[in-house]
């Protein structure tokens, strides 16, 4: 049987209590998500293999819906800001919401088609991604980007596809802005 419960989500730290389970990405578990391979390299060596972003989710068994946050740090590798993997669910009927509650990002969707689209990330906008659309989040601020997400438990993560061939589009800093371009190594 499950109950009714109130869990506090702390928009500044992404603390969610009472938690069920977190894990943390550091940059040496991000291997060939970033175009620039030596950058990578350097960026694990000079900067003691750093903390890119954490999750923390309440997920109940038996329960059809979870939620919890991730916290990204800010921070770059050669051009390209701090992102997480990114994925499809594995089943295709099942979206998810990504509620910002500190920081700047951007959220990069695709569809299976191939079909790009990003969504501003700051305070206040939940994100609607819809179902058997890819998403990776951005943090493209200074400061640490806080979002708390909605999804049914059954969706579940793939991330084959993203780690094979990347997205079509990078978000890189280019003349101190925040640029959304092509990939140049994207392919089908
Ligand atoms: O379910 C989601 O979309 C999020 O909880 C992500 O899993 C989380 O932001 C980490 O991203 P990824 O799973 O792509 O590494
Ligand atoms: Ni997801």
């Amino acid at each position: 049987m499950l109950y009714p419960e109130g869990v506090l989500i702390d928009g500044m730290t992404g603390a969610v209590t009472p938690e069920t389970g977190r894990y943390s990405k550091r940059l040496s578990g991000l291997a060939g998500i970033f175009q620039d391979s030596s950058a990578f390299e350097r960026a694990i060596f000079d900067e003691a293999d750093p903390l890119v972003y954490e999750v923390i989710d309440y997920r109940k068994p038996d329960s059809d819906l979870f939620f919890g946050t991730t916290t990204m740090q800010p921070g770059k590798v050669g051009v390209e800001y701090y992102m997480t993997r990114g994925h499809f669910h594995e089943r295709r009927d099942r979206g998810e919401a990504y509620y910002t509650q500190s920081g700047v990002g951007l959220l990069l969707l695709e569809s299976r088609a191939g079909e790009t689209r990003s969504v501003a990330m700051c305070p206040g906008v939940c994100a609607f991604i819809p179902p058997d659309w890819a998403h990776r989040s951005i943090n493209t601020g200074r400061e640490k980007l806080v979002f708390a997400w909605f999804c049914a438990t059954d969706a579940g993560h793939d991330y084959g596809q993203i780690l094979q061939r990347g997205m079509r589009k990078l978000v890189v800093e280019q003349n101190g802005e925040v640029a959304i371009t092509d990939n140049p190594n994207f392919r089908t």
